[in-house]
């Protein structure tokens, strides 16, 4: 039962030498759908002992071939959309549509890392030692950008193939070898897009993509003396690994509150369509998902009912039917969203709509006057459903906001420009979208969290830096 995938290192699919599987469940069917190898420890040596050799050519290899690579890379990515979309809907119930948007995304993303990282690293800086008291201009520093060696990307099972190349892309243009460990579900949709990289002809035990049992390799993976970068998207085991790790450049983006704050001028019939967008898409599986809002209690009924208006047109079932709400990834994750669903209950919070589940599929929820000692005023369910806490003033909004530990993106509704910005510069977040909901893209713009929200910035520009280490030679005068 599940067509079975090999993993991919030093130029070929293997199958473990374990003999063992892991099984992908199809959170729809609830069945199993595809089985990925699950790789020994003794497996991972062996990439990272051919990631190490494949990038030190690859450093050498000019950075207009590198970039033709990609290019080609985005190109074939672009024409295999259909199989990786499809296993896009199998394996993480992602809505057909949307599964094919993000491959074709991650194709324009890949063809951008070339074209910024050949601006980019073309460039360097050139300082002379006289404008800092006391020297004379007898020492020369020419600087330029090199690879820092192997890079582990881990991505998500929210975009698998769209968070790995956001990872990949920056890390090959500017030199660096890629392992890739995959989401368990999404494996198949990596590898599919692995298999595009191979297509174009990137010089083999450059990318390798080896699957398994984080308990089994995870920490081991993630602790390798051969990894010289981490970039990690994901929950709480990114806090975990951040702790682990040795000394090299972690780039982690983890879980998210965002917060929308709705002012009474706002224009409401705006804040409820992208409240539907920001809070429902992909079944509020996002970390850039609305996940609480927090309206001022004049304008709080209107926006409500407006909202629910829109929530009873979303449609739910499966994600072949390109439905807006589909199943959410596991059981597991079913059974967590419906502990805050039962939580916010018991503790008086109203229910506008009834509150319905079959199997993993969740339908859309909107919990109004929920109040601080709910847990979903504080926890991200990573489903469709959808606290509001009604506030008696702007600042009560912010003070919420920053009392969260998370800190990736906020938003706020309001047609004063001056009460955005003193907002904005109020919340305690990475970014604040003036407006619009929250989100990562267009994936050139910076994307970063504080607090538990994550480290360092991505964005397409400050990946190629992040994944780069600045060299100098200093030439010294008689
Ligand atoms: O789940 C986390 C993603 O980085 C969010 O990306 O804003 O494009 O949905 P998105």
């Amino acid at each position: 039962e599940g067509e079975v995938y090999k993993y991919y290192a030093d130029g070929e699919w293997k199958l473990s030498s374990s003999g063992k599987s892991v099984s992908i469940v199809n959170p729809t069917t609830r069945k199993t759908q595809y089985k990925v190898q699950a790789c020994t420890q003794e497996e991972v040596n062996k990439v990272m002992e051919t990631a190490k050799v494949a990038q030190k050519s690859w450093a050498k290899t000019p950075l207009w071939k590198r970039a033709e690579l990609l290019h080609k890379a985005a190109a074939i990515l672009k024409e295999h959309k259909a199989p990786i979309a499809e296993a896009l809907v199998k394996e993480i119930a992602k809505p057909a549509k949307d599964a094919v948007t993000e491959v074709v995304r991650s194709g324009d993303l890949i063809s951008y890392c070339a074209e910024e990282g050949v601006r980019l690293l073309g460039q360097g800086a050139f300082l002379v030692s006289d404008s800092f008291p006391g020297n004379e201009r007898t020492k020369y520093c020419l600087t330029s950008k090199i690879p820092l060696g192997v890079v582990l990307a881990i991505p998500p099972f929210n975009y698998p193939v769209n968070l790995a190349v956001s990872k990949i892309g920056p890390a090959l243009i500017a030199g660096n070898s890629l392992v890739l460990k995959p989401p368990t579900q999404g494996a198949v949709a990596c590898l599919h897009m692995v298999h595009c990289f191979q297509l174009a002809g990137f010089p083999k035990g450059l990318i390798s993509c080896i699957t398994g049992k984080g308990s089994e390799i995870g920490d081991f993976l993630t602790m390798h003396p051969g990894v010289n970068c981490i970039s990690f998207t994901g929950g709480d085991t990114g806090i975990a690994i951040s702790k682990k790790a040795g000394m090299i450049p972690l780039q982690m983006e983890l879980g998210g509150k965002d917060a929308c704050i709705v002012l009474e001028d706002a224009d409401l019939d705006l804040v409820a369509a992208n409240i539907i967008k920001g809070g429902f898409s992909y079944s509020g599986q996002r970390c850039t998902a609305v996940k609480v809002i927090l309206v001022i209690e004049s304008v709080a009924d209107s926006l409500v009912e407006k909202v629910k208006a829109k929530v009873a047109k979303l449609t739910v079932g499966p994600p072949e039917d390109d439905c807006d709400i589909t199943p959410v990834v596991s059981e597991s994750s079913a059974n967590f969203i419906e502990g805050l669903v039962m939580d916010a209950k018991q503790k008086g919070a109203t229910f506008c709509q009834e509150y319905k589940r079959e199997g993993n599929l969740i339908w859309p929820l909107l919990l109004d006057h929920v109040r601080p000692d709910m847990r979903i005023a504080w926890e991200e369910p990573f489903g469709p459903v959808l606290p509001v806490i009604r506030i008696g003033s702007v600042e009560e909004g912010i003070h919420h906001c920053n009392a969260s530990n998370f800190g990736l993106q906020g938003c706020v509704f309001t047609k004063d420009i001056n009460k955005a910005m003193l907002i904005s510069d109020a919340m305690e977040t990475g970014t604040v979208q003036i407006n619009s909901a929250p989100a990562r893209g267009p994936d050139h713009f910076p994307f970063q969290g504080i607090k538990d929200s994550g480290i360092g910035s991505q964005g397409i520009t400050n990946s190629i830096n992040m994944m780069t280490k600045v060299k100098s030679t200093v030439i010294n005068l008689p």
